[in-house]
């Protein structure tokens, strides 16, 4: 299958404070690389902090890579011009802060088809309407009198509505209902079907389940496993993965303390070797210093045991 989109080493520093005047890098990615393949549902999967929406923003162009870079068709992505914006789109986790209150539905349908100067705009909007089962009456509503699935819809049909090649999700479903998840993430699956190609950011296993092709683990900015996803979910090779596995319901791990009152642990991240040492039960020093990446007959694992 055709590799549309090449991440390639992805690295992102930010500067935090580290005391009243002094700085400190904040690696938010260490060498990222993965790929999205023509049609597939590439799921991003880690907990809350590791990286995941850094890694989305910068496919969007929203923020610049430190180091690594991302090929769209291979050609850079910030070598693109508008034109990027119309193949590669973005759903956000809560439609009530990405759609502008102000707006009609028809308005915020019509915005991306003035800026890229789309004829027969009625035409686009009925049949964007019409993939994420919308009724055409909602057009004349604005945001606050939708219900979520609905405002999430229009979120969605926003994004298909220049007939992009590749979407990226960022948490699409975590500000819905479960029974409304399911019916959005069933709409997720339907566009696939028809062509469209998804990297789909979660923080919940299960919607990996659902929905996901190929998945990617990430922790603290490092892809610790990528691999078929029935493959990485029944036969985990990375000890975080398992730890995620085992960790199912995982819910938004802050609606998760309010529920269990979990007792904090703080796990330093650290600077050298694997950054899941010290929460991992197979470490060894080794893993303080360094740790292997390795190809196990399509999986990708980083991680010393291999
Ligand atoms: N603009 C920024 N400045 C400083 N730190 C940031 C910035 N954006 C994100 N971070 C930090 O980078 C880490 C990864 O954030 P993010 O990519 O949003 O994680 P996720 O989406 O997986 O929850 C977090 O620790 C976050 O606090
Ligand atoms: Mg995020």
């Amino acid at each position: 299958m055709e590799e549309i989109l090449k991440v390639e080493n992805l690295t992102k520093v930010y500067k935090v404070k580290a005391g009243f005047f002094r700085k400190k890098d904040f690696y938010a990615l260490k060498g990222v690389s993965l790929n999205l393949k023509k049609g597939e549902i590439l799921c991003i999967v880690g907990e809350s902090g590791s990286g995941k929406s850094t890694l989305g923003k910068i496919i969007l162009r929203l923020e610049k890579p430190t180091e690594g870079k991302v090929l769209y068709k291979d050609k850079d992505i910030f070598k693109w011009g508008k034109e990027y914006t119309r193949r590669v789109s973005v759903v956000f986790q809560d439609p009530r802060s990405s759609l502008n209150p102000r707006m009609k539905v028809k308005e915020i349908l019509e915005e991306p088809l003035i800026v890229h100067r789309i004829k027969n705009r009625q035409e686009k909007i009925t049949d964007a309407l019409e993939k994420v089962h919308l009724e055409e009456e909602l057009l004349e509503k604005r945001p606050l009198q939708l219900s979520g699935g609905q405002a999430q819809r229009v979120a969605i049909a926003r994004a298909i509505i220049l007939e992009p090649e590749i979407v990226v999700a960022d948490e699409p479903t975590a500000s819905l209902d479960v029974s409304i998840q399911e019916e959005i993430l069933e709409l997720f699956t339907e566009l696939n079907k028809k062509g469209l190609s998804f990297i789909f950011i979660t923080h919940d296993i299960r919607v990996v389940e659902k929905i996901a092709d190929r998945v990617a683990v990430i922790y603290a900015g490092v892809l610790m496993e990528l691999g078929k996803k029935e493959a990485v979910l029944k036969n985990p090779k990375h000890p975080y993965t398992m730890f995620l596995l085992e960790n199912v319901p995982v819910k938004h791990p802050r609606e998760r303390r309010k529920e269990l009152k979990i007792e904090e642990e703080e796990y330093e991240i650290p600077d050298k070797g694997c950054p899941f040492y010290p929460r991992c039960s197979y470490a060894t020093d080794e893993c303080k210093k360094i740790f292997r990446r390795v190809d196990l007959n399509g999986r990708f694992v980083a991680c010393n045991l291999y």
